[in-house]
């Protein structure tokens, strides 16, 4: 078995050299886990898409620990691009810009973008200085599965397949960062993540922003992704006629507490509060799975912030949808 690796900076140096041999080590962000290898190295990235079962249609987010090494990356910074950077990085903001031609083809699925991050976890970022290159670096899960929270979740997808797991213990935001095309007149999000687009909108003035998600500028948003083994279904009702229905083989993922006393529910937020819900999401939905339900219900969140991302990951966890007719539960597959 791969080992979980204590971040001490000898470790750090260990798993930095593994990047510099063409070696795959996963590391801890503050959105999830990623799966970390030499953006430069042809050989870590063939690797990195086999690991995960991943389409090479689907391109990787290159890791920075540098705002100036969008330069070494791009080959053009528009302004509304460099506000962005000014306001938002470090942090699970990705930029999808112009790349330079010297970022390998195989990293962007052939595009003329590459998409580039700086994190605010201190260990990736020293993970990276010390690789001495830009990282790569999807989601450490299966293609297809939940994200990864903790360094447990990547040893029991990714197993033997990579050489180090750096421990940096839960993630803090929980959700993969908001990514955005960007060009002089515009940004169009992409993928609603760790950053809300209305914080965008705060600190780009008048510059158009296109929410409506295009398939062919981001080839890696598939409708289903981040799937529980256990099949999810987003609830479209109201939850005084939910509690009426006491089925214990069915799991009620909340966003909150319910008032009520007799049945069993699982809620994402003691306080109802979205950064909790978001942080608590995947760990959640990993913990269910392992559980013997049937099926895992999940009530809405409110779709503001954070709530963007929240409510984008469980549509894309889910099998369909569900309501009550006559008492029971009505499942409609999507
Ligand atoms: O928070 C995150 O973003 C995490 C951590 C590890 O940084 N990474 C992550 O990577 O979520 P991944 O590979 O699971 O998702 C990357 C997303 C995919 O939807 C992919 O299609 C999109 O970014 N993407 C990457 N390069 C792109 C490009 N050149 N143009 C459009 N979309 C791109
Ligand atoms: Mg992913």
């Amino acid at each position: 078995m791969t080992e979980i690796l204590e971040t001490t900076k000898k470790n750090l140096l260990k798993a930095a050299e593994a990047i510099r041999q063409n070696g795959l080590v996963a590391f801890p962000t503050e959105t999830v886990y990623g799966l970390g290898g030499c953006a430069f190295s042809e050989k870590a990235i063939v690797k990195i898409f086999e690991v995960k079962k991943r389409p090479r249609f689907d391109p990787l987010i290159v890791h920075i620990a540098e705002k100036d090494d969008y330069k070494l990356l791009c080959s053009t910074i528009p302004s509304t691009a460099e506000k962005l950077i000014e306001a938002f990085c470090p942090g699970p903001l990705t930029l999808v810009l112009p790349k330079r031609e010297k970022v390998p083809d195989i990293v962007t699925s052939g595009l003329d973008t590459v998409a580039v991050r700086m994190p605010s976890h201190p260990i990736a970022l020293q993970l990276i200085q010390y690789s001495k290159c830009p990282i790569a670096a999807p989601s450490a899960n299966r293609f297809g599965h939940v994200s990864p929270t903790r360094a447990e979740d990547v040893l029991s997808d990714l197993g033997d397949s990579v050489d180090f797991i750096l421990d940096g213990g839960p993630t803090l935001v929980g959700v993969e960062s908001t990514v955005v095309f960007v060009t002089e007149e515009e940004i169009i999000l992409l993928r609603p993540g760790g950053i809300p687009i209305e914080d965008i909108e705060k600190v780009i003035g008048r510059v158009n922003i296109k929410r409506k998600m295009s398939k062919l500028l981001s080839p890696g948003l598939t409708k289903k992704h981040y799937s529980p083994k256990t099949p999810l279904y987003i609830y479209e009702g109201n939850l005084e006629e939910l509690v009426k229905i006491n089925r214990d083989d069915y799991a009620l993922l909340t966003p909150a507490p319910l008032l009520v006393n007799d049945i069993t529910i699982y809620p994402l937020s003691q306080a109802g509060d979205v950064k909790e819900i978001a942080a608590n999401l995947f760990h959640q939905l990993r913990k269910l799975e392992r559980m013997d339900y049937r099926a895992i219900i999940a009530i809405p969140v409110k779709q503001s912030g954070l709530g963007h991302a929240v409510m984008d990951r469980l549509i894309r966890a889910s099998t369909g949808t569900v309501k009550i007719e006559n008492q029971k539960f009505v499942f409609i597959d999507r």
